[in-house]
């Protein structure tokens, strides 16, 4: 059976990690959630104090820093020079340290080479801001998700409170909407959809319609006669 490299990007909280999990499991595919990964080095930013302005800074430090993504019973835990970090990473000073970070390029060729040497076999869902355009080009299928800030706003409230964090949905949105200016302005990989990806509007549609597309998508590849 093929085993295909699955790529869906999109902005902040558009949907693309639940549905790119639930794609994963779907197919018995490991999922590599990208973001988890440029979360983690802002952590480490955060910890060591560095303006994430600072890129020379930034970039000595991504030097000396491991970030992996480890499966253990079933569940993908992000590493960070040992220690797993998967709560602290979804933190709101991190999510408001990551857009920044994550536009330094030494950072991003670190990142991009880790997410490579994971995905070179296939079998594999990414989701993240530069899979189908930079990191995986040739992927067999690529989604670019997309959904209102209003929506996606809401998304994020709750799955904040199912955390215990409460954030205003006015807030939220102009968060969201910054991270998306930073994330598609940046010189380096900016976010775009690439030539050859599936739109998908996800703000009227369930994760189940999300997942139902996509699964559907990937098996008319994989059973495609070579
Ligand atoms: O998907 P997320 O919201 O957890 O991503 C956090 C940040 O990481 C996002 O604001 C931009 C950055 N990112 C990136 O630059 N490239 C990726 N492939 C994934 C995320």
């Amino acid at each position: 059976m093929k085993r295909i490299i699955i790529a869906i990007d999109g902005p902040a909280a558009s949907g693309k990690s639940t549905t790119a999990k639930q794609v994963a499991a779907s197919l018995g595919y490991l999922h590599i959630d990208t973001g988890a990964m440029y979360r983690a080095m802002a952590l480490k930013v955060l910890r060591m104090n560095i303006r994430p302005t600072d890129t020379e800074k930034v970039a000595a430090m991504a030097k000396d820093t491991t970030v992996r993504l480890v499966s253990s019973n079933g569940k993908v835990c992000v590493v960070l020079d040992g220690n797993e970090v998967n709560d602290e990473i979804r933190l709101p000073d991190v999510t408001n340290m990551v857009s920044p970070v994550s536009t330094v390029p030494a950072v991003r060729t670190l990142m991009v080479k880790e997410q490579r040497a994971m995905g070179c076999d296939g079998g594999i869902v990414l989701e993240g801001r530069d899979i189908g355009t930079v990191v995986f080009p040739d992927a067999q299928l690529k989604i670019f998700m997309r959904a209102d800030a209003r929506e996606r706003a809401i998304r994020r409230k709750k799955e904040l409170e199912e955390r215990g964090v409460t954030v205003s949905l006015d807030v939220l949105e102009q968060e969201i909407l910054e991270r998306d200016k930073i994330d598609s302005e940046r010189e380096v990989s900016p976010l775009c959809k690439a030539d050859d990806a599936i739109e998908v509007d996800t703000t009227h549609m369930s994760i189940e319609q999300q997942v139902e597309f996509i699964v559907s998508k990937a098996n008319t590849i994989i059973n495609a006669p070579q």
